[in-house]
């Protein structure tokens, strides 16, 4: 093992549903020979830390540190990485590289297991959220609104060299979580694809959806304010305002082969968006409402056989896969940089839907600490 790092950690803590993150001590797992450490540099602000931190799913394992759209730097590695038999990338990981970790921490990795052996850890029905979760020994697992991350070396991903650090951020969650379902459900050239919702997933929805060829992107939103972002800036082929433009369902009717769902609240035009869909289209949601989804007419579903589905994260190998597409194309998604120390205002302003489109917390501590 290389050096020894202390065995407690400083961020920025969530204690209940109400008060506001505090800046202090918490124990992160214990290091075992599978695991890394990291220094951490960045972390975005994802819609799923606003849902955890106001319990908005369930009840949160407080104390709590959210964020896991992690960039830092490994500071220590055990001895076990370098012949890793579950990942052979991560056996690559040294000291010293810039690593990124997404919103998934372990899963089971056992051979018997139809997900782990598929390579889709991320349905592992044992999987390890990247906080808010526990490990197999009952450690709590905690992210990167830190100054450290300690946890296995599977699930953590060096990011290539032309990737800005505050830009790979994001990529980390939001970038895989419609990266993964725009690659699996057939995004590329000859489709028509809707994203749903123009937020942190969203804009990368339009950025990877236009990455990987598709014909036409179509951005869908409530209002008209981010169609000049949409258009001239992520490169959508076309804007739909859902609460401005009358008949909208009508006028787009069948007009696309796959839709990505993005939003966050249940009040949504869920029927209507699936009008949208072409004969057998995809609609994949991975917007994740605290309450549950609008109710739907038989008809909705039968008329043209639409197919509606979910997807979780991403797997490892969709992460590696993302973030090259990522490097080849100039993936770089939009963002505006935070100092941490500032987490609970940012926190407020992306509840409150000001980012443009994401949020990255920066650790000018960590940074300085290094020079
Ligand atoms: N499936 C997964 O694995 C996964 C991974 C990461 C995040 N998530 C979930 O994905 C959701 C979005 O996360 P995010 O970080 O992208 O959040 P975000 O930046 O706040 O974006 C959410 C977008 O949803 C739209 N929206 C909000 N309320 C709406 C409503 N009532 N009707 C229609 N549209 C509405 C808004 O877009 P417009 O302003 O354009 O209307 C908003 O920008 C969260 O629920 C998060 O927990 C899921
Ligand atoms: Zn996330
Ligand atoms: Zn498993």
């Amino acid at each position: 093992m290389s050096s020894t790092t202390p065995d407690t950690f400083k961020g920025w803590v969530s204690h209940s549903a109400t008060s506001p993150l505090t800046f202090t001590t918490f124990h992160p797992k214990p290091f075992t020979e599978t695991d890394i450490e990291v220094s951490i540099t960045h972390c975005g602000i994802c819609g799923t830390d606003i849902h955890t931190l106001r319990s908005g799913w369930g009840p949160a394992d407080y104390p709590c540190v959210v964020g896991h759209e992690i960039i830092g730097i490994v500071v220590r590695i055990g001895t076990g990485v370098a012949t890793l038999a579950s990942s052979p990338p991560s056996r690559d990981i040294r000291l010293g590289d810039r690593v990124g970790i997404g919103a998934q921490s372990m899963s089971c990795l056992r051979g018997d297991c139809s997900a782990c052996a598929d390579g889709q850890e991320n349905y592992c029905a044992r999987m390890t959220g990247t906080y808010n979760s526990r490990y197999a020994d009952e450690s709590k697992a905690y992210g990167g609104f830190a100054t450290r991350w300690r946890g296995p070396a599977h699930f953590a991903f060096r990011i290539p060299h032309s990737l800005p650090s505050a830009e790979a951020a994001p990529l980390l969650c939001g970038g895989v979580t419609v990266f993964a379902p725009l690659r699996k459900y057939g995004a590329g050239s000859g489709k028509s694809v809707g994203i749903v919702g123009i937020g942190g997933l969203g804009h990368l929805g339009i950025l990877f959806a236009r990455a990987l060829g598709c014909d036409r992107v179509v951005a869908i939103s409530r209002s008209s304010s981010k169609r000049k972002d949409a258009i001239e800036g992520l490169g959508a082929h076309a804007f739909i305002a859902t609460d401005e433009e009358e008949k909208w369902a009508r006028t787009h009717s069948r007009s696309l082969d796959l839709i990505i769902c993005t939003v966050d609240a249940s009040d949504m035009p869920l029927t209507q968006y699936l009008r949208l869909l072409k004969v057998h289209g995809t609609f994949v949601q991975v917007g994740a409402p605290e309450k549950p989804l609008p109710q739907l007419t038989a008809g909705s579903l039968i008329q043209k056989g639409a197919k509606v589905t979910g997807s979780n994260i991403g797997s490892p190998e969709d992460i590696r896969s993302m973030l090259q597409l990522a490097a080849d194309k100039r993936v770089l998604p939009w963002i505006q940089t935070r100092p941490m120390e500032d987490v609970n205002a940012a926190v407020a302003d992306m509840d409150a839907g000001k980012a443009r489109y994401r949020y990255v917390l920066v650790n000018e501590m960590e940074k300085q600490a290094r020079l």
